[in-house]
């Protein structure tokens, strides 16, 4: 799943547009889930009259919605609560509360040393948010962080604040059952579960009429999703059917779980974007096992022979760990060998990172030096440059339908988009002419390792 850098909630006021008694600053960081919890956060504090603002030196509550996946995520968060600390200098009343991940795992640790921390809510806390805050308001510190084996908030519409409606992302699932040694999310977020698949349904369809062009099904592993008879593959077909016009996607599979019925219902239905987040982690088994991935590398392989029979224009991006506990230059080549093999569209990649209490760091030892980590990441990242170059430049010439997302960072006059299969895509000239959401065929001119760019196609 690809990391969204923070992102920050507001620019918005009062229910109806006057100022709100009380104005609430969310900052979220980690993982597309956590980003869709802030929506629901957004919603919660909205019912009770909260207003909200993209300033933090204007806002009477500050919530921090944290990630815990790696150390580097944890001590992010920790200067920030400095930062914090010195606006409550200025703002007495300030309110300063910690959601998510981190907050599950740290929670009397932040208590105790972090003093401006008013609050700490783990993810399956949110629904208790109000009466925390009044917790907070009688003079006391407010702690809840119970995981919960039934919350999905499925009852929750969340309150969506992304300028431009193109895009909307439904959490689908909670938790993870998986067991990756590695990973602290089940320690996080808790035992694993499904969303009733009519409130998806429903939620995805209030999201057509809204006029949202493309949503993201989320789950850590949404191949075991499951509600009563329907599993992942019909949701997929359930969703595509109810709104027809719109593009849907879905983050993230695992190599273990995913089945040949779900390629087969995305090869089924025109709407069904063929864009497959399918991470490895490592490519050798002997590094595999230790990770309790649950797969081998030839495994791997035949699951993206699978993926390119049924979607021949898959995109495939993956996620990659160098320098896992015990790993050797042998077994750090193995996976340079799976990535050339597989010749990945995208690869986000990872140095680990120990978290404690996992499985790796009460088994195994972190013994790959720092600069090892390092000198390793490098080497994914300069192979999984040269693969994307080639994939994108093997686009070139095609005339591809783009829906166009958002202004392009570098030229205002263009704009940024996603091809249907999901490469990024920066459409020159097209900002004058064209409204964000607008799916259109694109003529594709060139391509770097991050992008694909052209113009509209028959653009007179
Ligand atoms: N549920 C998703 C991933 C969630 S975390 C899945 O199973 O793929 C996103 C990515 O962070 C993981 O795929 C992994 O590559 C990386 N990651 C997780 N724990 C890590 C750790 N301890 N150190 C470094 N990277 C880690
Ligand atoms: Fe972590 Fe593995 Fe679950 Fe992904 S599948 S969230 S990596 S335990
Ligand atoms: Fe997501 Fe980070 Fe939690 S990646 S699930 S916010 S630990």
């Amino acid at each position: 799943m690809a990391l969204a850098h923070e992102r920050v909630f507001g620019q918005r006021s009062g229910a109806r547009g006057e100022p709100a008694p009380y104005k609430a600053y969310i900052e979220t960081y980690g993982c597309q889930m956590n980003f869709a919890d802030s929506e629901l956060v957004a919603r919660i504090l909205h019912s009770i009259g909260y207003g909200f603002t993209s300033q933090p030196e204007e806002a009477d509550l500050v919530l921090l919605n944290t990630c815990a996946i790696r150390e580097h995520a944890e001590e992010k968060i920790w200067q920030r609560l400095k930062y914090f600390h010195s606006l409550k200098r200025r703002r007495p009343h300030l309110v300063v509360g910690v959601l998510g991940c981190m907050a599950e795992r740290l929670r009397q640790k932040l208590l105790a040393e972090a003093p401006v921390v008013d609050l700490i809510a783990g993810p399956d806390s949110y629904r208790h948010l109000p009466q925390l805050l009044r917790q907070v308001e009688g003079g006391h510190k407010a702690i809840h962080v119970l995981l919960s084996r039934e919350e999905t908030y499925a009852d929750i519409a969340p309150l969506r604040v992304s300028p431009h409606k193109v895009n909307a992302y439904i959490s689908i699932m909670r938790g993870c059952n998986n067991m990756c040694s590695f990973c602290i999310v089940p320690f996080t977020r808790g035992r694993e579960r499904s969303r009733p698949w009519t409130t998806i349904v429903e939620e995805a369809k209030s999201l057509a009429e809204e006029g949202y062009k493309e949503i993201v099904l989320l789950g850590q592993n949404v191949d075991s999703y499951r509600d009563g008879a329907v599993d992942f593959a019909q949701l997929l077909a359930r969703v595509a059917e109810a709104v027809p016009e719109v593009w849907i996607r879905f983050a993230t599979s695992h190599p273990k779980d995913m089945r040949d019925e779900v390629l087969e219902t995305i090869a089924r239905y025109p709407n069904l974007t063929p864009y497959i987040h399918l991470p490895v982690q490592s490519g050798s088994d002997t590094v595999l096992a230790r990770m309790n991935r649950g797969y081998t590398a030839q495994w791997y392989l035949q699951r993206i022979e699978a993926i390119r029979r049924y979607l021949p224009k898959a995109v495939i991006s993956t996620d990659i760990i160098v320098g896992f506990c015990g790993e050797t230059e042998e077994e750090f080549r193995e996976t340079l060998a799976l990535m050339e093999a597989v010749e990945f569209d995208a690869v986000y990649q990872f140095m680990y990172s120990e978290r404690p209490g996992t499985l790796a760091a009460r088994r195994y030892k972190d013994d790959v030096p720092p600069a090892e980590k390092k000198a390793r990441l490098e080497q994914v990242i300069q192979l999984a440059q040269t693969l994307s170059l080639k994939r994108h430049r093997a686009q070139v010439g095609s005339v591809q339908e783009v829906l166009l997302e958002r202004p392009a960072r570098k030229n205002p006059a263009d704009l940024a988009g996603r091809t249907f299969s999901g490469y990024p895509v920066v459409v020159r000239d097209a900002a004058e002419k064209y409204k964000l959401g607008t799916k259109i065929p694109v003529h594709v001119t060139s391509a770097t390792p991050a992008t694909l760019i052209g113009y509209v196609a028959n653009d007179n």
